[in-house]
């Protein structure tokens, strides 16, 4: 069951608050019945009208891409960059779950569904995400152990994350580790590198959860199976006692 004037909304008719006022106005009938109550819910199979005119229900899609180096996660860009959303051969109106930056690659999912969307990204709900991180330097280990304990950002303290360590080239500066992380702050990979002084180089993300995209090349999506996006929402759902 869902509230009726977020159906109308998700048909693409209006935004959620025009659909309210559709409702209060008397201009939507469920079966045929006006109804003028905002809290309403409608099953599948109601028929919604509006001004006479019946809409058409949005089926929800829920799509795993890797998403490819220099494309961004907005729907419109000023500078006419590449979306990824038009990446996706698809009728219905996706959008990226969260966003990965401009040269960031990897595991993303896209969906029409706000709520499954929201359970993914919200700070409350902690499914772990982890980052392929490349810096120009060597972390130490003092470095290491506070981006496990949590680093003070300006938005605030990090939840511990997890460091495992790949690959330190002394020779050129650079190291190379995975880590996983419990929130999805804006650039917040970036922002916990540069709070050491270096420069994240390179960044793909390999996993959210049990996700991955290993076996696709970026660019490559794939519809969700429901058995995945069940044990999604089950992991955000958990994710959210700890
Ligand atoms: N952290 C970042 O800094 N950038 C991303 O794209 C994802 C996580």
């Amino acid at each position: 069951m869902e509230r009726l004037q977020k159906v109308i909304a998700a048909s693409g008719l209006c935004s959620r608050r025009k659909a309210e006022g559709l409702i209060v106005d008397g201009r939507v009938k469920v079966n045929g019945v006006t109804i003028h109550e905002l809290g309403y819910k409608v099953k599948k199979g109601d028929q919604i009208e509006v001004d006479d005119e019946l809409i058409q229900r949005e089926n929800k899609v829920y799509y795993v891409m890797n998403k490819p180096k220099k494309t961004i996660c907005t729907l419109n860009d000023e500078k006419d960059r590449t979306t990824v959303v038009s990446l996706i051969d698809c009728p219905e109106r996706i959008y990226p779950v969260g966003r990965l930056d401009y040269d960031t690659s990897g595991v993303l999912i896209l969906t029409n569904d706000g709520e499954f969307a929201n359970n993914i990204i919200h700070p409350r709900f902690h499914l772990p995400k982890t980052y392929d991180v490349l810096i120009d330097g060597i972390l130490n280990t003092d470095q290491i152990k506070l981006m496990e304990k949590g680093i003070p950002l300006d938005d605030g303290m990090t939840l511990p994350a997890k460091v495992r360590i790949r690959n330190k080239d002394f020779a050129h500066k650079k190291t190379k580790f995975d880590l996983t992380i419990m929130e999805g702050r804006n650039h917040q990979v970036k922002r916990m590198v540069e709070y050491f002084g270096y420069q994240v180089t390179s960044l793909h993300r390999k996993s959210i959860g049990f996700l991955k995209v290993d076996d696709m090349s970026q660019g490559d999506y794939r519809l969700l199976k429901p058995q995945e996006v069940k044990d999604l929402r089950r992991m955000a759902n958990e994710g959210q006692k700890r």
